[in-house]
């Protein structure tokens, strides 16, 4: 590389990484507006926050979502330095090796793997159980002879088959620690905690909401990306009448109402429960008549016959849609109670005024939901156009290792809700300050201190120039930053005691007393509201 190519590489800026991006100011007030009206909207329904862990052991999304979906298959970004557990996992792999030809090769795997990890105990990255201290600590002892036997000028290859079997049995034994994963839902998280505070004690059920960033490694697309932010609300707990499910999707629809969302969509279906009666029969059904159509299907949905079948039906594949049509649908195959909890929940909306649509289609890409499930989409997304998904989740709680508990809940993209209220024009947010202090002179500088200080306390956004400026140009700067008004403080004002505010959108202006400032800005307010 010539100096100036390095020059130029070293000068090569940072940039964000594909997939994730900066909010900035103003559309940041956007998303605050969002977030406060979820604050305020949930609490009328009763739900309390939790903040949750951004990152959880990997186990946790396996057991919680399901190790067979492409969240956790393909989506999950796990955070672990991942080397030595692959490398454990292929030692195991190898097996018995004393008669093999390759024998040497594996021995000097063995060893690297054992420098590695006492290296690695070392800086504290792996665990410092004492097994894992008595392991390394006899590597420790023994390696300066090993390595000489392995790699010496007088190495000495009859004691290497012995070297292997005591270096092998070293690396399956250490214990490397926990697989930890960046979240990529918070479903699991709340579930986790609910267990780990005992929160079963507290009187049932427990509603929770939470709001923050989650991680997938998708396709970046618009309306997808891989840090993309949810605001999402769980129920644990209690029982699981159909009131519940209709309650939760209620709250949905004052939430959006209150954003101002348009337009949007709510479907439903019910996706019964994993008996033979039931789910099981059905997709046992689905999975017959997807068999005797399989060569007109794409590869993912032939792949999904066999890993899941259910999943088939959320294909958007154009030339899959007529084929999909024809299959059998689960509200045949509900057993009794299911259905009756089914059209309870359809019944229940209703007293709500809650308008659905059914879609016998839904069936969600997360491993835990059962019965109840729904989606709510909203125009001007394109074909990421679900800003929210949820349903019930009866036997999560259990699986994770807590009691039996019901559970219901949902997730908003929040990215995606953003999107669409720009999109509709509900987006608009204030820009610019309500005043500018246009100040020349030392003393008119002590005045706009003061000015600024009681302004602020009063609750207006104030630009205070940090430097003098000619009137002209201050009053220039004002307009280029969409201030309301400007606050002009020359010698004049100040020896007169009467200060000038102009008012920036008519250029009409009037002289007030410094006690009357406040108050006259906050009857403008309340007028134009
Ligand atoms: P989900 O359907 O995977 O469900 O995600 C919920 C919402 O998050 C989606 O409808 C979408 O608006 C948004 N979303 C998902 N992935 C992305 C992405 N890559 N970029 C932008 N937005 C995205 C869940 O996460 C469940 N935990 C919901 C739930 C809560 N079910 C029960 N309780």
């Amino acid at each position: 590389m010539s100096d100036a190519t390095a020059k130029k590489e070293e000068r090569r800026k940072v940039q964000a990484i594909h997939g994730t991006r900066d909010l900035l100011p103003p559309e940041t007030e956007l998303w605050n507006r969002v977030e406060r009206t979820a604050h305020e909207v949930f609490a009328t329904f009763g739900y309390g926050e939790i903040r949750l862990p951004i990152f959880e052991q990997t186990e946790l999304f396996a057991r919680a979502v399901g190790d067979e979906t492409d969240i956790v298959l393909k989506e999950l970004y796990r955070v672990e330095e991942l080397r030595l557990a692959r490398l454990q996992s292929t030692i195991e792999a190898i097996g018995s090796f004393a008669s093999d030809p390759n024998a040497e090769v594996y021995g000097i795997l063995y060893l690297k793997f054992c420098q590695e990890a006492l290296e690695e105990l070392k800086r504290g990255r792996i665990p410092r159980t004492s097994k894992n201290v008595e392991l390394l600590g006899q590597f420790e002892q023994q390696k300066e002879r090993i390595e000489a036997d392995f790699f010496g000028a007088n190495r000495e290859r009859s004691e290497l088959p012995n070297h292997s079997v005591f270096l092998r049995k070293i690396a399956l034994e250490l214990d490397l620690g926990e697989e930890i994963s960046l979240r990529p839902e918070a479903t699991a998280s709340v579930c986790r905690a609910y267990i780990e505070h005992n929160m079963q004690q507290l009187p049932q059920p427990v509603k929770l909401y939470y709001t923050g960033p989650m991680f997938r490694r998708e396709r970046p697309q618009k309306g997808r990306y891989r840090q993309f932010y949810q605001i999402g609300a769980e129920i644990l707990g209690g029982t699981d009448a159909p009131a519940i499910d209709a309650e939760v999707i209620e709250m949905l629809m004052t939430f959006f109402d209150k954003c101002g969302l348009q337009g949007f969509t709510l479907y439903i279906n019910s996706i019964g429960h994993n008996a033979d009666n039931c789910r099981r029969g059905y997709v046992a059904n689905l999975k017959a008549a997807l068999e005797k159509v399989k060569d007109k299907l794409g590869p993912d949905s032939q792949r999904r016959i066999d890993t899941n079948p259910l999943r088939v039906l959320d294909s958007k594949l154009e030339s899959e849609q007529a084929i999909i049509a024809t299959l059998p649908h689960i509200a045949d195959h509900l057993c009794d109670e299911c259905k009756t909890h089914y059209a309870e929940v359809k019944r229940q909306l209703e007293v709500r005024g809650v308008l659905y649509q059914e879609n016998w289609r839904l069936v969600r890409g997360l491993d835990y939901y059962m019965r109840t499930t729904f989606e709510i989409t909203a125009p001007g997304l394109g074909s990421q156009n679900a800003v929210c998904g949820g349903g019930r989740y009866d036997g999560l709680v259990e699986l994770l290792g807590g009691p039996p508990t019901k559970g219901i809940g949902f997730a908003i993209g929040e990215d995606r809700l953003i999107l669409s209220l720009q999109e509709s024009g509900k987006g608009q947010v204030q820009q610019g300050r309500d005043v500018y202090i246009a100040w020349m002179g030392e003393h008119a500088y002590a005045a706009a201190i003061r000015a600024a200080k009681d302004l602020r306390k009063a609750g207006f956004s104030v630009e205070l120039p940090p430097v003098e400026q000619k009137f002209g140009k201050a009053l220039g700067q004002a307009d280029k930053l969409g201030a309301k008004y400007a606050l002009i403080l020359g010698d004049n004002e100040v020896s007169e005691a009467l200060w000038t505010l102009k008012t920036l959108a008519d250029g009409s202006q009037q002289k007030l007393p410094e006690p009357d400032l406040i108050d006259f800005l906050h009857k403008q307010k309340s007028a134009s509201q």
